[in-house]
C-alpha cells in the first residue's frame, strides 16, 4: 500500500496572481493543508493535490503546466473548483475517487471505490522491464495477481509488447473496472482478465509473476487516515501480520514459473515479517529511485531450491 505520488509535474514556485490557475492552486493547497487531509493516494503533498484538482476541473494538460499557470479562471470554473475542494475536505474521499481518474506509470486510469487507487512503486520496475534481473527478451507470458483497476496489467502489456498478460482478481467488482481500463488501451487481445482466488483456475507457466496483494495487518487499518476507509478492505487487509496473501502466493507459485521466471511481490513495510517467515528464501529488494519500497524479487530457481512445492 504505497503512498507515492503518481504525477508530480510542478512548475516553478513563482508567485501567481490570485485570479490565475497558479494563484488558485496555491490557495487550494493552503485550504487542503489547513483541513489536515491525508495525501498519498496519487499525490504526496497539498500543492501537488491542489494542482491535480484544478487541472482536472479545468481540463488542463500537465505537459503544458508553465503556460497553464498563467491562465485566468472564470467565476463559473472557480465555483466548480470550490465545490470539488469542499467535497474532498468534507468527505475525506481521496481525490481520484472524486475525479474518477488516477495515474500510474505516466498513464491515466479510470478508478472508483471498487478498486484500490493505483500508487504502487511497481511502475518504476515495469518501466525498466525488471532489468537487470529479468531477461526481458524471453518474456512471453506474464501473470498479475490482484489486478484491481488493471493498472499494473496494462502497464506490463505496454512495456512488454510481445507478451500476453493474464490478470486475476478475486473481486468481480474490481475486474469490471479493470475491463474498462484494458479496453481504454485497446489491449483486450493481450490482457486476459480472470476471476480467481490467487492461483485457482490459472493454467500454464509464466516468465514473470507480479503481485501487489493486500498486505496491511488487520489491526492497523483502524489507525490509518479516513481516506483509506474509502478503499476496498479486500484490497488492503491480509491477516494478523499482513502476510497472509503474500505467504499463500509464495507457497503456491513455484509450479507456475518457467525455469528462467521471476516472482515480483510487493509487501511494503512487511518486508521484515516476510523475511522472518521465509528465512531461506534469498529475496532481492531493489532500490527504487522514484520513492516507495518493499518489492521483493526472487527467481524461479531460488524459489525451487528453498520452498517446498505445494500444488
Ligand atoms: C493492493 S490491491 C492491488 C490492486 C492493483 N494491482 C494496484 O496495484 O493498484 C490488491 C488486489 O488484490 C485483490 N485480492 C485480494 N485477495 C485476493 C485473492 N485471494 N485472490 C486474488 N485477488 C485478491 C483485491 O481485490 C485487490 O484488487
Amino acid at each position: 500500500m504505497a503512498t507515492g505520488s503518481g504525477r508530480s509535474r510542478r512548475p516553478s514556485r513563482r508567485k501567481h496572481a490570485p485570479d490565475t490557475v497558479g494563484g488558485l492552486i496555491a490557495a487550494c493547497a493552503t485550504r487542503l493543508d489547513q483541513a489536515g487531509v491525508f495525501f498519498g493516494h496519487g499525490t504526496g503533498n497539498a500543492r501537488d493535490e491542489a494542482a491535480a484538482l484544478v487541472f482536472h476541473e479545468l481540463g488542463l494538460d500537465h505537459g503544458d503546466a508553465e503556460q497553464a499557470y498563467r491562465l485566468s479562471v472564470t467565476p463559473a470554473a472557480l465555483a466548480r473548483i470550490e465545490t470539488l475542494l469542499a467535497l474532498r475536505i468534507a468527505s475525506r474521499r481521496p481525490l481520484p475517487y472524486l475525479t474518477g481518474e488516477a495515474w500510474f506509470a505516466g498513464l491515466p486510469f479510470c478508478v472508483d471505490e471498487r478498486v484500490l487507487i493505483p500508487r504502487s512503486p511497481f511502475a518504476e520496475l515495469i518501466e525498466g522491464r525488471f532489468e537487470p534481473w529479468l531477461d526481458a527478451g524471453k518474456v512471453q507470458r506474464i501473470l498479475e495477481i490482484g489486478t484491481g483497476s488493471g493498472c499494473i496489467a496494462v502497464a506490463l502489456a505496454l512495456a512488454f509488447p510481445e507478451a500476453r498478460v493474464v490478470a486475476s482478481d478475486i473481486s468481480t467488482d474490481a475486474l469490471a473496472v479493470a475491463a474498462t481500463n484494458v479496453a481504454r488501451y485497446g489491449l483486450e487481445d493481450r490482457v486476459q482478465l480472470l476471476c480467481a482466488d490467487l492461483f485457482a483456475g490459472i493454467e500454464g507457466t509464466f516468465d514473470l509473476i507480479v503481485s501487489n496483494p493486500p498486505y496491511v495487518p488487520e489491526g492497523d487499518l483502524a489507525t490509518f487516515p479516513p481516506e483509506y476507509g474509502h478503499e476496498p478492505r479486500l484490497a488492503l487487509v491480509s491477516g494478523v501480520d499482513g502476510m497472509e496473501s503474500p505467504a499463500r502466493i509464495l507457497h503456491h507459485v513455484v509450479p507456475f514459473l518457467t525455469a528462467h521466471g521471476w516472482l515480483a511481490l510487493e509487501v511494503g513495510a512487511g518486508s521484515g515479517v516476510l523475511e522472518t517467515r521465509f528465512p531461506a528464501v534469498p529475496f532481492l529488494w531493489p532500490e527504487l529511485t522514484n520513492g516507495g519500497d518493499g518489492i521483493a524479487l526472487v527467481s524461479a530457481g531460488d524459489l525451487r531450491a528453498t520452498l517446498p512445492v505445494s500444488n
